[in-house]
């Protein structure tokens, strides 16, 4: 899908790259760039750098980067037309249309309004007296009224085409409705049936307030042979890794922080007794995707799963998705109740708030866990238990939670606040040890360091890419410079991004158009992010010299490859004229 470039050019202007990356990032001022904490990486101090100037973003941490289109992809996972298409929205501006994108934008759209009438079908059916049933088992669970209407909760019939025949008299067609999930398909005739029956239907937002999707519980928990819940398949328009339910009202929340459960009913329940910062991760464990979402909204996640063996197991696999999202984990331990929803119905609010405030942060959590393994009154059993504790107390950045947590532990199996603070400092010299002989490693080997990190763009050559980065970087900061490397091809060039992207440059030069990298077409987010990375790390000022000694390495470089591969061919004729030659 090719968009005109000089469409691109205005969206860029239109779209400033600090303007939009502010809508996400903290943004402060240091020299010509801003820095702020990177939305793709967990970090604590700022290592993303925007350059308003150049119109790009690159984060020195996880190195990924590029111009404004590449952040709006990332950020919000679309593709590349899809961005464009935002970035328009955002400026006001009309999209010259490509009837195949028009297409697919259109088919998005229809599947959108498609879910919208569906969400509003299953809603009045509730009200049916098809819906009765359903009615009463959704006031059985102690949904007000109020709640059915806030979660657009709704009732799919008992029946083979209620939906199917409702959605083609609003006028959508066979592969629409294929196309939504909500439906299958015979494998006898093709013809097509409601996939939801008979169920309490829950309508999945996206944060743009989408339906994107079902949950749909049946209602009769005798019924061993159906499964409890059934989701909506993967769309075009639904993806479970990289949405959250009830994300969409969440995000409005006062409270600060941000709940996540694993159930729908359990996010609810939070909602109805004034949790509104509730959310749960869509029928699967919680993703990477799911976590980097939800710490665009919040610090902090209070996670509370299921109180059964299985729950405490998804506890443990959550804890470093989400740290490493950047986000402050604290554990609540579900007790005297299933899960959250049957808590609050059962005790209500205030004193699932009194469990909410002594919820514990991941340090006691994960202590607590160590605790429950082993029985302190067997001496082997105590020594393990307090190894394990000291490594884990010594991952504490902060020497006050090591003494506090270690004191801790030492009462706890009796021993002296000593002998545990030497225990701790052992297992932290330990791993700084180990973790140092890794970073040593690491820097040992620079050649591995200044390669990009994307295997598919490795540079064979690497003193010419050297050179080749120099080059960009240096044009990319004064245009004019391509006057004084006439002689400089692209094709000279030994990495093949950096050569496209060198002659693009060249033609939006002789063009007249800015010379910048948010003019780039046609390059991959790793080849972006590469080339955002080659303009924030070189950051030397312009260089005369310096820029015609490069141009003679790659020029240089280049022969050589070529008389090489010149060599080669004669040696191989060589070769086979002899062998010809020794034949009888
Ligand atoms: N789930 C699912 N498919 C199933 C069972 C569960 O997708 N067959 C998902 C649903 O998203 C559900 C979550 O896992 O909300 C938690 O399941 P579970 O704890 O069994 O259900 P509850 O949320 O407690 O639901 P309820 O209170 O209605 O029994
Ligand atoms: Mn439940």
């Amino acid at each position: 899908m090719a968009f005109p470039p000089a469409f691109l050019d205005e969206l860029t202007a239109r779209n400033p790259i600090e303007d939009v990356v502010g809508q996400y990032v903290n943004l402060k001022r240091s020299g010509s760039n801003l820095f702020g904490l990177c939305p793709f990486h967990g970090e604590k101090t700022p290592s993303f750098s925007v350059a308003p100037d150049k119109g790009i973003y690159y984060c020195f941490g996880c190195h990924k980067g590029g111009n404004v289109i590449n952040f709006e992809m990332e950020i919000e996972g679309l593709s590349y037309p899809d961005a464009v298409r935002a970035l328009a929205k955002r400026a006001g501006m009309e999209v010259p249309e490509d009837e195949q994108y028009q297409s697919r934008y259109h088919q998005q759209e229809r599947l959108w309004a498609l879910h919208k009438e569906a969400a509003r079908f299953y809603h009045s059916q509730l009200y049916a007296p098809v819906g009765a049933n359903a009615l009463q088992y959704a006031a059985g669970r102690g949904m007000p009224k109020s709640i059915l209407t806030k979660f657009g909760i709704g009732y799919a019939p008992d029946s083979w085409t209620a939906l199917v025949d409702w959605l083609r008299t609003k006028g959508y067609t066979d592969q629409e409705l294929r196309d939504s999930g909500l439906v299958t398909v015979s494998r006898k005739n093709g013809n097509l049936f409601d996939r939801f029956r008979d169920r309490l239907m829950f309508p999945i937002i996206d944060v743009r307030g989408n339906v994107i999707g079902f949950g749909g519980r049946i209602m009769n928990n005798q019924d061993k042979s159906a499964a409890k819940y059934l989701n909506s398949p993967e769309t075009l328009i639904f993806n479970k890794r990289k949405n959250l339910f009830a994300l969409n009202l969440a995000k409005k929340s006062k409270l600060g922080y941000m709940i996540l459960v694993e159930g729908y009913m359990d996010a609810i329940a939070l909602h109805q007794f004034g949790f509104d910062c509730a959310v749960a991760s869509l029928g699967t464990a919680l993703t990477e995707d799911g976590a980097n979402l939800l710490a665009r909204y919040t610090e902090q996640v209070v996670l509370i799963y299921d109180g059964d063996e299985a729950g405490q197991n998804a506890t443990k696999r959550a804890i470093p998705i989400l740290e490493k999202a950047g986000l402050q984990v604290k554990v609540l331990q579900m007790r005297d109740a299933k899960d959250p929803d049957e808590y609050l119905k059962k005790f209500g609010a205030d004193r699932f708030k009194l469990l909410l405030e002594e919820s514990s942060n991941r340090v006691e959590y994960q202590l607590n866990a160590i605790l429950k393994k082993y029985d302190l009154r067997d001496d082997d059993q105590k020594v393990k238990y307090l190894q394990e504790s000291a490594e884990l107390i010594s991952t504490l950045v902060s020497s006050v939670q090591r003494e506090v947590y270690g004191n801790r532990v030492a009462e706890k199996a009796g021993i002296a606040e000593d002998a545990m603070k030497q225990e701790i400092s052992r297992a932290y010299r330990r791993r700084t040890y180990q973790e140092k002989k890794k970073q040593e490693k690491i820097d040992l080997s620079p050649v591995r360091n200044l390669q990009p990190i994307d295997k598919k763009l490795r540079y064979d050559n690497m003193k010419s890419a050297r050179a080749e980065e120099m080059v960009l970087s240096q044009i990319l900061k004064e245009p004019a410079l391509f006057e004084e490397i006439p002689e400089l091809k692209p094709e000279m060039f030994s990495s093949e991004f950096m050569g496209r992207a060198f002659s693009q440059l060249l033609g939006r030069y002789r063009q007249g158009l800015e010379v910048s990298l948010s003019g780039l077409t046609d390059f991959t987010p790793e080849e972006m992010a590469c080339l955002a990375g080659i303009t924030q790390r070189l950051t030397g000022p312009v260089n005369h010299e310096g820029l015609s000694d490069c141009s003679r390495t790659i020029r240089e470089e280049y022969q050589k490859s070529q008389t090489k591969t010149l060599e080669d061919i004669m040696l191989y004729r060589e070769k086979m004229q002899k062998s010809k030659g020794t034949k009888p």
